[in-house]
């Protein structure tokens, strides 16, 4: 996959792309990165590229010509047929998202600064635009780089096992289960003792239980259809709640 990033800030990338999975995957070529200084495209001495917003108001608008010869620069490593505009009116990130982002063979992630930018650019490069969540940050670098790390954990051969994808996190719709690890006691505290029994089948439905349990307390509204199976679990979840003790 190639990824090409618009930004007044490369420097925000280079210990990132350098560091631990991404790193390697960056390493390993299954990710290619370019990084592009939209300030490179300016056309005055003053390399400016920003500008008051039309009808007045607070702050600076990154205007459009920049930005638009910057990704007409990338034309023939990158086909530009899909560029992300991160912004916090974009859709929200999820991991769906995520899924469908990564798929494409190449990609370019436009970062805002100032105010903004420009409306017309949106328009003009049918960008999809991407939020990371209902807050503001003061650029779209940290949220580009939250996009491609999430993007790298799908692409094949970057996590180590696939299994750990499976089992993140909103994989297939709800919370990743607890972890425990040695040693099997900590401070009075001992892990669930089926993670110590060796039964492969009952860890893997403890497991399903607990993520499932998590999912019902915290985020509800990520509980749609559910198998014969997480059925019977949500109902045992429901008659542990109702009576004495927890779990197995
Ligand atoms: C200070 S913000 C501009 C906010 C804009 N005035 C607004 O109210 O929507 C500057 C840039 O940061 C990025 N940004 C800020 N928050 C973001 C979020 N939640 N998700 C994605 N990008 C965000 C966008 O690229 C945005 O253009």
């Amino acid at each position: 996959m190639r990824i090409d990033v618009l930004t007044l800030f490369p420097e925000l990338f280079e210990t990132p792309l350098r560091t631990s999975l991404l790193g390697k995957a960056v390493e390993a070529g299954r990710l290619t990165v370019g990084v592009t200084n939209i300030r490179d495209f300016a056309r005055d001495r003053h390399r400016t590229v920003d500008d008051e917003p039309f009808g007045g108001g607070a702050g600076m608008v990154m205007t459009c010509e920049p930005i638009l010869a910057a990704v007409e620069s990338l034309r023939g490593t990158n086909s530009c047929a899909h560029v992300v505009m991160l912004s916090p009116r974009g859709r929200p990130l999820t991991q769906p998202v995520v899924r469908e982002l990564a798929a494409h063979k190449d990609l370019v992630l436009v970062c805002g600064r100032y105010e903004g930018v420009d409306e017309r650019v949106v328009g003009l490069l049918h960008a999809d635009e991407v939020s990371v969540g209902d807050y503001v940050l003061s650029g779209g670098e940290l949220p580009a780089l939250t996009l491609i790390e999430a993007m790298s954990r799908m692409l094949p051969g970057v996590v180590g096992k696939a299994e750990s994808v499976d089992t993140d996190s909103f994989a297939d719709g709800v919370l990743g289960p607890p972890q425990y690890t040695r040693p099997a006691e900590v401070a009075g505290v001992r892990v669930p003792e089926v993670l110590l029994s060796g039964h492969h089948g009952a860890i893997a439905r403890w497991r399903r239980k607990e993520a499932l349990r998590l999912t019902k307390e915290r985020r509800p509204d990520l509980l749609g259809a559910c198998t014969e199976q997480d059925a019977e679990l949500l109902r045992e979840i429901e008659a542990d709640a109702a009576g004495p003790g927890r779990g197995e």
